[in-house]
């Protein structure tokens, strides 16, 4: 055998090295990497194999070193395979043994509470540590609750100004969460002192400051001595809570049918300027109010001469709109992750 046959072995070796290690490389799931290895270190037909079983046509002198050059090529294989065995099953299928740090981090998705729905438990938790326990009452209710029950005829202007959905004669999507002071008083005797969140529906145009579906609170309180003090006092109280010491409170003179006085109650909030002064915003009404007419008492069966109380029905979407200087409602509603993940 010529001298050159030596190096014609080695050559052909280290070219089934280079191309083996390229194909490991690209390779993509484990069943293509056991194809490659059975092509090349193949007992019987792998291309290493077939090489080396031309070592025997080398002389004497020139076997040792293209011996040592097989086993190094096959080691050299088994490594590669072994560590692409092992990418592969760390990250799934990345086509590079190097991590692509251009790749976006990968981050957990993480959910937020509805902006709306924060307001109402931030409303909630501050009523119940002023002794208030939360009640709720069906979306779909009768004409009674909705509106007789609160003292309001169906032919009263006000049973026209809510008009609502009905699903059939009687029956409706409420207007709003006032029947469940009906449905609470019903229930249980008085002293009564709830709050009810929950949907309301009303044939309102979609604009920036009206959706046809929203949430409201209602609040109730009925007991013996209740006084349009304790009504003025515990709103407040609330406000101050929720917006913070300097915020004032205004009762507006209002009429609903089943309370009486009513009010609308208006807050104006001290807000802090980036510049560090404070300023006070406008005049918002955040909800209906009043001390409950007795002829509501009367419905639900509670002696009106002996018991008082006071109500109201706050929107939980206007409180979240003055809290984080939102300009239009319809942002909360149109699940534009955007805009609803930046309430954390
Ligand atoms: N139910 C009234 C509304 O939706 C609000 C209200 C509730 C007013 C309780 C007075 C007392 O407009």
């Amino acid at each position: 055998m010529l001298p050159a046959a030596r190096g014609f072995v080695i050559e052909d070796l280290r070219r089934l090295e280079a191309d083996a290690l390229a194909e490991v490389r690209a390779a993509r799931d484990p069943r293509e990497l056991e194809e490659i290895r059975v092509r090349y270190l193949g007992r019987r037909d792998g291309l290493v194999s077939r090489c080396l079983r031309r070592l025997g046509g080398l002389s004497p002198e020139e076997r040792p070193a293209a011996g040592a050059e097989a086993n190094r090529v096959k080691g050299a294989l088994d490594r590669a395979l072994e560590e692409r065995r092992a990418a592969l099953s760390r990250d799934g299928a990345s086509s590079e043994d190097e991590p692509d740090l251009t790749l976006p981090a990968r981050t957990a998705w993480q959910g937020t509470i509805h902006p709306v729905t924060r307001a109402v438990d931030d409303i909630w938790s501050i009523f119940r540590s002023l002794g208030f326990t939360r009640a709720r009452g069906p979306e779909v209710d009768t004409e009674w609750y909705n509106f007789v029950a609160l003292n309001t005829p169906l032919d009263h202007p006000a049973a026209d100004e809510q008009d609502t959905l009905y699903l059939a004669p009687g029956l409706l999507l409420r207007s709003h969460t006032s029947p469940v002071q009906i449905r609470t008083m019903e229930q249980y005797p008085p002293p009564i002192r709830i709050v009810a969140p929950g949907m309301v529906y009303r044939r309102d145009t979609y604009d920036a400051t009206h959706t046809p579906a929203f949430a409201q609170i209602e609040g109730l309180v009925v007991d013996e001595g209740v006084t349009f003090v304790d009504f003025k006092a515990t709103l407040a109280e609330f406000a101050r809570r929720f917006w913070g010491p300097g915020t004032r409170v205004r009762f507006r003179p209002s009429f609903f049918p089943f309370t009486e006085p009513s009010a609308e109650v208006d807050v104006k909030r001290i807000i802090v300027r980036e510049d560090g002064r404070e300023e006070e915003t406008d005049w918002i009404e955040i909800m209906g109010a009043g001390m409950v007419d007795p002829a509501v008492l009367d419905n639900v069966g509670y002696d009106s001469e002996q018991y008082t109380g006071w109500a109201f029905g706050m929107g939980p979407a206007r409180v979240a709109l003055l809290r984080h200087g939102v300009r239009d409602l319809r942002l909360f509603y149109e699940n534009d992750m955007r805009f609803l993940g930046q309430f954390r």
